[in-house]
């Protein structure tokens, strides 16, 4: 089985991230040096995907151009002998494609990746959640595709949360449990109240899924709020006869949807960053700080690096 192009919904209007997000995508928030979305294409890359679908909105084209080859800064560097700065800028453009697809109307997840339809053959293919940035040493969609293979089937990739956080979640009902990481799926269930929850298994944000998702997409109803949900879709394949598979990642995830959870990701990845790691150890050490920025100036220079 042959996967190699991934959808990228990144057609949301971040109101978390407001007043952020007015002229700038959520996207393009920063994980470090790098826009978030960068690191989802580099997991894409890694796990051997080199076509990126990505579904926009209006005012998204920072995104666009971020991918786009910037070639007078190219030039500039290479004059200035920073050739590895230069090699890390042309490796995305030379390797991976990008098409985008707009989404015109914000009528949800399923809505967005039936946008992309017309771009997917019938074949595998990945989706990439934007707000979940997940750190491991194995890209996790490489840990999907290869269960996809070994399966021959759709896989959805999902976390254990406490079961006071599922109504956050599509929660997995199990059909049978295979090994200790690895669940065939009976249905799935988008942010159910804890009482009706299947499980406690959530998804967090990366699918592979079959062609077939399309016309699942087509057959179910849209929600309450007008929105078509993904996960209606999966299980109106499951119904289909299609099996679904879903496996418990190796890594960390983080969800950078929120202003929380995207400073823990940035922090997450300064202390495993080994030149940021013992300024940021220290930072977070220092039991005085606030008292330090509040109200001794010279202190605040000897915090700096
Ligand atoms: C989406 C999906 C949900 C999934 C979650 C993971 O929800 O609809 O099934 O568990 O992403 O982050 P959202 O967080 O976009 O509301």
């Amino acid at each position: 089985m042959e996967v190699i192009k991934a959808v990228i919904p990144a057609a949301g209007l971040g109101t978390r991230f407001l007043p952020f997000t007015k002229a700038v995508p959520k996207e393009m928030l920063p994980l470090l040096n790098k826009p978030a979305i960068q690191y989802i294409i580099e997991e894409g890359m890694a796990s051997e995907l080199n076509d990126f679908i990505v579904v926009t909105s209006r005012d998204k084209q920072a995104i666009v151009d971020h991918f786009d080859p910037n070639l007078e800064l190219e030039l500039q560097l290479e004059e200035r002998g920073k050739t590895d700065l230069l090699a890390s800028l042309k490796r995305i453009t030379r390797i991976a494609n990008f098409t985008y697809v707009r989404q015109a109307e914000p009528r949800g997840l399923g809505h967005a990746i039936w946008t992309a339809r017309r771009c997917i053959g019938k074949e595998y293919f990945g989706i990439f959640l934007p707000d979940d940035i997940i750190i491991s040493k194995t890209a996790a969609m490489s840990q999907l595709i290869k269960v996809a293979r070994q399966e021959k089937a759709s896989i959805i990739a999902i976390a254990e949360v406490p079961v006071e956080q599922v109504s956050s979640y599509g929660v997995i009902g199990i059909k049978k449990q295979i090994t200790p990481n690895l669940y065939q799926v009976s249905h799935l269930v988008e942010k159910p109240d804890q009482k009706d929850a299947p499980s406690n298994l959530a998804i967090i944000g990366r699918y592979v899924l079959s062609h077939k998702i399309f016309p699942a997409l087509e057959e179910i109803q849209a929600d309450k709020n007008e929105e078509l949900q993904l996960t209606d879709a999966i299980s109106q394949m499951i119904h289909n006869n299609e099996k679904v598979f879903a496996v418990k990642v190796q890594g960390i995830r983080y969800d950078i949807g929120n202003p929380i959870g995207w400073i823990k990701a940035n922090i997450g990845c300064a202390l495993q960053d080994p030149q940021m790691a013992p300024h940021i150890n220290k930072f977070l050490q220092d039991k005085d700080l606030l008292d330090i920025f509040m109200y001794s100036p010279s202190k605040i220079f000897e915090n700096q690096l």
